[in-house]
Order: C-alpha cells, then sequence, then structure tokens
C-alpha cells in the first residue's frame, strides 16, 4: 500500500471507518516528527502487528514549556515521508495546529501525582500538554493499539494511566530504548548537540549503567547510589544535571530502599538541549 498523507481530521476517520469495516486491526505510533531509529523501532514494532499501520506527526505546543525549544524543535518533512514509507506506515497523519486546536481547548486531561516529579517538576504543563494531546490522538485514530518508547518512560506510564483511567479501548505497547553504539539514548533533540556536548552526552547513560550495576551488586541505599551517579555527572563540564532519581517503576514515585525493581531516571542540559534518559535495575534475586 502507498504512503497516504492525511491532514484533516474527517478524512482519517473515514479512512480508518473503512479499514475496520474490512475487519482490519490498525496500530498507530505517535510522533512529533524528526524520525531517527528510536521511531522506526516503534513503526516496525506495530507494523508487526497490524494490518494499518497510521503514524502520526504533530508537534504539539501544548506540551511545549519554553517559546524557544517549541522553536527549535526539529522539523524534517521530507526525512519523515521517506522514512514512513521505508518502515511501512500506510497513513501519515500530520495535521496543523488549526486542525488539531481549531479553538484554544478549555479542556486538557491533568494527570496527578504520576506527572508532579521527575520531568513534570521542571516542566510544569508539559504532560498536560502530552495526555491532552494522546487523549485526541487516540480517539482521532482509534487504533487496537499504539506504541511509545521507553526513552520517555514517564510520558508511557503517564499514558497507561490515562488508557486505564478513561476505559481507551486501545491496548498501549512500551518499547526498548535505541541507542548510539556509544550508549546516547537516539533523541530527536541529539540533532541541537554541539560536537562537545554530542561527545559529553554517554555520560547520561554511563551514570545510569553504573547506578544500576550497584543496584545488581546488592547496594540498597538509594541515596548514597545516586549521589556516586550524580556527582559522576556534575564532574561533566558539559553537562547541567535537572535531576537523576530512583524511582518506582509504576507510581513514580522515590524509592529509599531499594527491595524489588526500579526505574533510574535522568535528564540534564547540554547547553540549551535537555536531554532525558532511563534504565530499569533489579536487586539481586532473593532481596
Ligand atoms: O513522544 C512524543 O513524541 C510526544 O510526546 C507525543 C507522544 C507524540 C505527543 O505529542
Amino acid at each position: 500500500m502507498a504512503l497516504e498523507r492525511i491532514a484533516a481530521i474527517p478524512a482519517l476517520r473515514e479512512r480508518i471507518r473503512d479499514a475496520r469495516h474490512q475487519g482490519l486491526a490498525v496500530g498507530c505510533v505517535p510522533t512529533m516528527g524528526a524520525l531517527h531509529s528510536g521511531h522506526t523501532a516503534l513503526l516496525d514494532r506495530a507494523r508487526s502487528e497490524c494490518d494499518v499501520l497510521v503514524a502520526t506527526l504533530f508537534v504539539n505546543p501544548l506540551q511545549f514549556d519554553r517559546k524557544d525549544d517549541l522553536r527549535t524543535y526539529p522539523r524534517d518533512m521530507e526525512t519523515d515521508l521517506r522514512e514512513c514509507a521505508r518502515h511501512g506506515v500506510d497513513i501519515l497523519f500530520a495535521p496543523t495546529a488549526e486542525d488539531m486546536y481549531p479553538r484554544e481547548p478549555v479542556t486538557t486531561v491533568e494527570i496527578e501525582g504520576l506527572a508532579s516529579g521527575l520531568c513534570g517538576a521542571s516542566r510544569p504543563g508539559h504532560f498536560r500538554g502530552v495526555a491532552t494531546v494522546v487523549l485526541k490522538l487516540l480517539n482521532i485514530v482509534q487504533p487496537d493499539f499504539a506504541c511509545f518508547g521507553e526513552k520517555d518512560y514517564q510520558q508511557l506510564a503517564i499514558v497507561r494511566r490515562l488508557v486505564e483511567d478513561t476505559d481507551l479501548p486501545v491496548r498501549i505497547v512500551g518499547v526498548e530504548t535505541v541507542r548510539e553504539p556509544d550508549g546516547l539514548a537516539l533523541s530527536s533533540r541529539n540533532a541541537l548537540l554541539s560536537p562537545a556536548e554530542r561527545a559529553a552526552a554517554p555520560a547520561i547513560y554511563k551514570a545510569l549503567r553504573s547506578a544500576r550495576r550497584a543496584i545488581g551488586a546488592g547496594q540498597a541505599d538509594a541515596a548514597s547510589i545516586l549521589a556516586k551517579a550524580r556527582d559522576a555527572l556534575r564532574r561533566e563540564p558539559l553537562i547541567r544535571l535537572d535531576y537523576l532519581e530512583i524511582v518506582d517503576p509504576e507510581s513514580l514515585a522515590p524509592v529509599c530502599r531499594i527491595t524489588g525493581p526500579v526505574r533510574i531516571a535522568a535528564a540534564a542540559f547540554l547547553g540549551a538541549t535537555r536531554l532525558i534518559d532511563n534504565v530499569s535495575a533489579d536487586p539481586p534475586e532473593g532481596r
């Protein structure tokens, strides 16, 4: 099937209705474009489980807490169309801001608790914007399932809870983070790094990995594990740490004593570019 590009919501709905009438399974990968191998891993995963693959491409103004971040967010429609075609996307739903928000929305989705820590603490309103647009996109596309990357772990946890709380009939599939050979998690924002910042950036994953190793070796005191990992990052002159935390994988609440599976998550600025990453960690068996 050739890639079809649709901007208008009614046209997309009609196309999906046709697919449903034929009994076809619809998969969805929501994106903000500037597609890289992290996104194409999501497309490949979704492609393998559905008949009609819809990718959405919308740089959602509602989720940007900084105007300059929205302005400089990488955009590359030509590459995105090529990658969508190459990875078997049937429909690219790429609405304009007017298509998505013809009026200033007075209905938004507020996520309590889950959205208040980690990235939520330093990006006020970000997850309100994410949850609102994801709910809209899932309502518009009405897929059987939708894929989200584990790199945005807090977003994934929030989307899972949003779907549960609002009884949306969609399965949320989390897909493992794709990394550069030096460990840096793929992100559209990596393109904004200077060569020196790019060289420093893998230190984030290195710090996460050393914390994971400590947990795997049986260290249980989160504060001392975090202190070491934060110190390692503070020694990198080009990195300004936003947070590095050990949290419960579901509630995202900070964990003090590690007795079960946890998520270690970090965010850091390199110049004006903010990068995030996370890993899972398990204490030794029998703890
Ligand atoms: O992860 C993203 O690219 C965005 O936050 C999403 C889920 C497409 C919502 O705008």
